[in-house]
């Protein structure tokens, strides 16, 4: 397994995969893997020849200075871990200035309304940031196919319209949520999680199963408001949103509608560490 830090050494195998005619599947990623990555990459190795993975904790993105500087970072352990999965995998670990040149600086994008909604409200220039990243890997690595979790499901979305945005050729993957046996969703960020945190924190996935189970027969207003009482006076997490949407436009809706596709999302706090979840409804 190779693993490069520079954009040089990376175009350079690029060239040759092309020229080969390999397929290259692409699995952008922030580091600290867990298994939730790994089945993205498990994914990408079944259908192409190639896959890059990138391990890149993106500057740009970060709307909070702590969140960045906190992060996880276990590069040597990724490693490891990628390098038993296959021989077809390449790892690309840039420094900021490898991806960006001197001038770190995110596009302004306008992605039609979906970076305005849920976790653009609360995390702002978040997506802007994403965009931008992504935009630079793709010219990079000119992958067949790229590969992204559910769990961020905006993001997926998101990263659908900057593709169309920017007329690139990808195909963009959309791979299930994974959980640990409790019902939580994986996250780089549970490293930072106590005891206490990871003990109540499968209520999160817990709360969207009920809210799927019910979301037949109660309205959209007694979900918001069942919600919100779950994590009433809980001294351990707090509830950031949670919002019933329509699939096609993420937006939240008072009212249900005959074949419209729905998911429900929810931000919850651990102390400082935010936590993201959601859940198809239909
Ligand atoms: P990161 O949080 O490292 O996630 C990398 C990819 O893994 C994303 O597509 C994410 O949705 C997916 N993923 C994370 N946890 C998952 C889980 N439990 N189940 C399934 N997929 C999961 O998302 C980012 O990094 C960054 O924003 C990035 C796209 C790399 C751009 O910087």
């Amino acid at each position: 397994m190779r693993v490069h830090k520079k954009r040089l050494d990376i175009l350079t195998d690029v060239a040759a995969f092309n020229k080969q005619k390999k397929t290259i599947g692409f699995v952008p990623t922030m580091g600290a893997l867990h298994k939730g990555h790994l089945a993205l990459i498990e994914r990408a190795l079944e259908e192409n020849q190639k896959v890059i993975v990138s391990i890149f904790v993106n500057p740009t993105q970060f709307n909070t200075s702590e969140d960045l500087v906190n992060y996880p970072r276990t590069l040597d352990e990724d490693i490891k871990l990628l390098s038993v999965l296959s021989e077809e995998i390449i790892v690309f670990a840039p420094t900021p200035k490898e991806v960006y040149g001197d001038e770190m600086l995110s596009i302004k994008y306008d992605f039609k309304g979906l970076e305005h909604e849920m976790e653009g409200k609360f995390r702002p220039g978040h997506f802007d940031g994403v965009g931008t990243v992504l935009k630079h890997f793709f010219n990079i690595i000119t992958p067949n196919k790229a590969y992204f979790g559910e769990k961020d499901f905006q993001q997926l979305q998101i990263v659908k319209k900057l593709v169309e945005i920017e007329k690139m050729s990808v195909q963009i993957i959309g791979c299930p949520i994974y959980r640990e046996e409790s019902g939580l969703a994986l996250s780089s960020r549970n490293k930072r999680l106590n005891q206490r945190q990871l003990d109540i924190s499968p209520l999160i996935y817990s709360t969207l199963k009920q809210v799927k189970k019910e979301f037949g027969t109660k309205s959209v207003s007694y979900l918001n408001k069942w919600v919100s009482d779950q994590f009433k006076n809980n001294s351990e997490l707090q509830l950031e949103y949670f919002e019933i949407a329509k699939v096609s436009d993420l937006k939240s809706i008072k009212r249900k509608q005959k074949d419209t596709k729905y998911r429900a999302f929810i931000a919850v706090f651990a102390g400082e560490i935010r936590l993201i979840d959601n859940i198809a409804l239909n």
